[in-house]
């Protein structure tokens, strides 16, 4: 069956539709083209590269050409998937800064979005982004980016006082030009509350199955982390090969079988 090309129009589409929106991480063409293989609509292309393929204790240390380079490899093998591509550390923290990042993860690599971590603070860079016609995702929650600040991996906005933080947040990011939003390690009621106060799709990684989408770092959920966080599930098992696991993966965010409460936080 031939696949449409996915936009960001597709995607608010589905969530009018109430479709689930299935994406996974890629680093390499040839995991691309499976990833493909199993009807997945978005591809990101994360700076959790840093971990899973350099080995490095956090995302930190992954500059802009490593991006360009991995987001290259991954546009090889891209057929019909919305292409995001993270802006690593210090490479938006000014708006000059971001179109330049942004520019370049476009025109070097192809992709078609660039997402960015943090909430009031990155307004003006949206803003900036968007007016150029530039497509954003923002990434609200856990901040893997701020994990020293943060004081490590751990759930975001089981306060009230954090929880109304993260959902102003969202809201200002949506007016500022956002067109999709990653929400990370949060609370399932938190998640659901704000998909259901955001036109644009949201997608949860660690945020409950309310959400409008589900994302998984790829080496995840084919078991090749030895110590996996909690909201991760390993579909390579049961004689599974990786085409097979990718298309379960896809299969069970699309039935609402993942996230279940053992992969969700409260
Ligand atoms: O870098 C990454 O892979 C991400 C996902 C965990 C959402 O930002």
């Amino acid at each position: 069956m031939s696949r449409r090309n996915i936009t960001v129009r597709s995607l608010l589409e589905m969530k009018s539709a109430g479709e689930k929106i299935c994406v996974l991480t890629s680093y390499d063409a040839s995991f691309t083209r499976m990833i493909e293989a199993a009807g997945i609509e978005v591809i990101l292309v994360g700076d959790s590269l840093g971990m899973v393929i350099q080995g490095q204790e956090s995302t930190l240390p992954v500059t802009l050409e490593e991006m360009i380079y991995h987001t290259r490899n991954v546009a090889r093998g891209r057929e019909c998937a919305l292409l995001v591509a993270d802006m690593p550390f210090m490479s938006y923290r000014s708006p000059s800064l971001a179109m330049e990042s942004a520019g370049r993860l476009m025109k070097e690599g192809g992709a078609h979005m660039v997402k960015l971590e943090g909430g009031a603070a990155q307004l003006e860079a949206i803003r900036q982004l968007a007016s150029q016609g530039i497509p954003v995702c923002g990434h609200l929650g856990l901040l893997p980016q701020s994990v020293h600040k943060l004081g490590g991996y751990r759930v975001q906005g089981r306060e009230q006082r954090d929880a109304t933080l993260i959902r102003e947040d969202a809201r200002l990011l949506q007016e500022a030009g956002v067109d999709m939003l990653v929400l990370e390690c949060v609370p399932n009621q938190l998640a659901a509350q704000i998909t259901a106060e955001l036109s644009i799709p949201v997608i949860g990684i660690g945020a409950g199955p309310d959400c409008d989408g589900q994302v998984l770092v790829l080496y995840d959920m084919i078991g090749l982390n030895p110590n996996p966080p909690r909201f991760v599930k390993n579909f390579l098992h049961s004689g599974r090969n990786i085409q097979e696991a990718l298309q379960a993966y896809a299969d069970a965010v699309r039935s609402g079988e993942f996230p279940t409460a053992e992969h969700s936080f409260k």
